[in-house]
């Protein structure tokens, strides 16, 4: 039995990212109104999942232990003075040595060949917890977020019984990162478009442009991904607004040198309405946040969705341990 990994939003179908979300939603319905779904009652009974990071965390670590918490589990945290993750082993070494006394592992990792390379020798579903190039987690949560934001019974649609997001309009202003990538790829797969601005030499490379792009085969109607140097130019009719810090974990040798290229690139009322963002404009960040990227107004404002966003990282966790640990890869 091949386990079946979340690497990535691109190794999920639109209907299954649909499908984690729409769980997400459901099981947030039913637990906050004080009943757990009887699937997921005891449904980690007995199990262990390993939380393996190489990198401080607050809210992917916290919703995990929730997560497994609420499904009668046990999450073992392993940071990275704990175990011998990328040091003194091979990933290899401890991907086998760990799989084969726990249920999964959850990792945070730097590069993402080390997440890849823990999978690729697993027994046993593994989830990314961030990479230098993908957070799942995030925009499992994100997409709930989204479709919470905007009730597509708002919006003219056609008969699919998806999130009802097509034709939404993301604009990302600042750093190109492992976020972005895997918002981009949802975005698209959903049918959402997305406009990114970034500064000179922080634009999404031609790789991963080629992966995003890649990633809406076989998807019949999907977003549009755009590129600029200019804030106002993505910010042009966008319903969402959405940055993250300038300064990701592991690059912080580059802070000064980053925080003169993203000087502008600050979100402010004043930018979103010299761009022209729509009307009912929202906010969204994953946190954790620092002043340079977005302002008090923006940040703690009426627009902001980021601390429904945080909370959103339980119910996503939750959905993607049912997914991919209780119901071993099928997403229904
Ligand atoms: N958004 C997010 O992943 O936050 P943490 O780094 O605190 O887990
Ligand atoms: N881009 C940030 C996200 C943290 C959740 C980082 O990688 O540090």
């Amino acid at each position: 039995f091949a386990p079946r990994h979340l690497l990535s939003i691109a190794d999920l179908t639109p209907a299954e990212l649909t499908t984690l979300v729409r769980n997400a939603s459901s099981h947030k319905t039913a637990i906050k109104s004080g009943s757990v779904p009887k699937s997921l009652l005891g449904s980690l009974s007995g199990k262990t999942v390993a939380m393996m990071f190489n990198k401080r965390s607050t809210r992917t670590r916290v919703s995990t232990e929730a997560a497994v918490a609420t499904m009668g589990g046990h999450a073992m945290f392993l940071g990275k003075d704990d175990i011998q993750l990328g040091v003194n082993e091979s990933l290899y070494d401890t991907s086998l040595i760990i799989s084969s006394m726990t249920s999964c592992m959850v990792a945070r990792v730097g590069p993402h060949s080390d997440v890849a390379d823990l999978a690729k020798h697993s027994s046993v579903p593994v989830i990314n917890a961030l990479s230098n190039d993908y957070h799942p987690l995030q925009t499992t949560a994100d997409f709930l977020t989204i479709h919470e934001a905007f009730p597509s019974s708002s919006r003219s649609l056609g008969s699919t019984p998806g999130l009802g997001l097509e034709g939404l309009k993301i604009a990302w202003v600042g750093d190109s990162n492992n976020v972005l990538f895997d918002l981009a790829i949802g975005a698209l797969k959903l049918g959402v478009n997305i406009s990114v601005a970034s500064p000179k030499g922080f634009t999404i490379s031609p790789s991963m442009l080629e992966i995003i792009q890649s990633s809406t085969a076989g998807v019949s109607s999907p977003g549009k991904l755009t590129q600029t140097h200019v804030p106002e130019e993505a910010i042009k009719d966008a319903d969402i607004l959405v940055t993250d810090t300038w300064v990701s974990m592991g690059q912080e040798a580059e802070k000064v040198e980053r925080m003169k290229a993203f000087a502008g690139y600050q979100i402010t009322n004043e930018l979103a309405k010299r761009g022209g963002a729509k009307e009912g404009w929202k906010f969204m960040h994953c946190l954790p946040r620092h002043p340079e990227e977005v302002a008090d107004e923006v940040f703690y404002g009426p627009r902001s969705l980021v601390f429904q966003e945080g909370e959103n990282r339980l119910w996503a966790a939750i959905s993607a341990l049912e997914a991919f640990v209780v119901n071993k890869g099928k997403i229904i």
